[in-house]
């Protein structure tokens, strides 16, 4: 489904409606694109009563998001997400942002759409690279949220990698209900809202390290992950068993990248830089159990090089 024939659609039905096309690579989620996107709702004569779709994954939906934000002081939006990273994670919450050159998502807002439109039939055509990188984002919320979740992925891996339509659809309802349930406890990232992040903070240090180029971004959470509850079980919170079943999931799911040769200095000080670190903390999600986690704030050095070491990061 391409935006064109959605507003082909849409102006059968008798709604005014336009294509605006993107080019969805990370690179282009920048102002940039918002200020020729404007430009472009502008040159249509959209008001302020305009009402934007965000169709595609979460670049996309980002910059979308974004654009409704700020075209006109904020007009309403969808999100239509045609990514498992999208459907799950990014189309719900309504963080949106865009990249500077310094950093990812460094302006943004928190502006929630008037609905997500969730359809795992859309997915069909999506590398499978792209769909396992989903796939440990729905790990990440059994880990966090539910035992039960976690259980069914594990037993359904090969049905959901056939993206039998019955069992996803089940497995992503899931994911968006635990999503949504956790933002709207905490809508802007004040405590609750963080236990979102669990293997995030050394996954975005592993993406920035790796200039973005090594790992999609579900990969790095996936390392990130199994550092986290290596740290997680070394500390006596998450039972050996629990760590073994969570590792072994995630071998079965097929391979990660190889984590090269990585300094873990420079792993460290990404960390450092982290958005997760609030006033010098940084904020650590732990595993307390499968469905269950716990945010700790004195997580050292020393621990997380050798979680990092665990996973495989070797350089000084
Ligand atoms: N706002 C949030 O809370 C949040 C959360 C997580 C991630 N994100 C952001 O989301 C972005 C990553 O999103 P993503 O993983 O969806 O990646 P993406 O948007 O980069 O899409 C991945 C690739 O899949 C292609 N694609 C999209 N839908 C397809 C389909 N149905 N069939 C075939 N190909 C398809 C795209 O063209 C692209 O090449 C990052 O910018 C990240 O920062 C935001």
């Amino acid at each position: 489904l391409h935006g064109a024939t959605l507003a082909a659609g849409l102006r059968a039905a008798g709604i005014r409606a336009e294509a605006l096309l993107m080019n969805d690579r990370e690179q282009a989620k920048r102002l940039e694109t918002v200020e020729r996107l404007a430009g472009r709702l502008l040159e249509c004569g959209a008001d302020r009563g305009a009402l934007l779709v965000a169709l595609g994954g979460g670049v996309v939906g980002d910059v979308t998001g974004f654009l409704a934000a700020s075209y006109m002081r904020g007009v309403e939006y969808l999100q239509v997400p045609t990514t498992l990273v999208a459907q799950v994670d990014s189309a719900i919450g309504g963080k949106v942002a865009v990249n500077l050159p310094a950093g990812k998502n460094l302006v943004g807002a928190f502006y929630p759409p008037r609905l997500v439109v969730c359809d795992p039939a859309l997915l069909a055509t999506l590398p499978r690279r792209e769909f396992r990188a989903g796939l440990y984002e729905v790990v990440k919320y059994g880990v966090i949220a539910s035992r039960a979740l976690f259980e069914r992925v594990s037993a359904s891996l090969d049905s959901l990698f056939h993206q039998d339509l019955p069992t996803l659809t089940g497995v992503v309802a899931d994911c968006c209900a635990i999503k949504a349930g956790t933002v709207m406890r905490d809508e802007y990232e004040a405590g609750p809202r963080r236990v979102l992040n669990f293997g995030h903070t050394i996954g975005h240090a592993l993406e920035a390290v790796t200039r973005y180029r090594r790992f999609l971004h579900g990969e790095a959470v996936g390392y990130g992950m199994l550092a986290s509850a290596r740290l997680s079980a070394r500390r006596g919170l998450l039972s050996l068993d629990d760590e073994a079943a969570f590792s072994d999931l995630v071998r079965r799911m097929g391979p990660l990248p190889a984590i090269g040769d990585l300094s873990t200095t420079r792993v460290l000080e990404a960390i450092g830089h982290d958005k997760k670190v609030v006033s010098g903390t940084l904020h650590f999600v732990l595993a307390s159990g499968i469905g269950a986690t716990t945010i700790a704030t004195d997580v050292t050095r020393t621990e997380l090089r050798q979680a990092l070491k665990e996973i495989g990061v070797k350089g000084a």
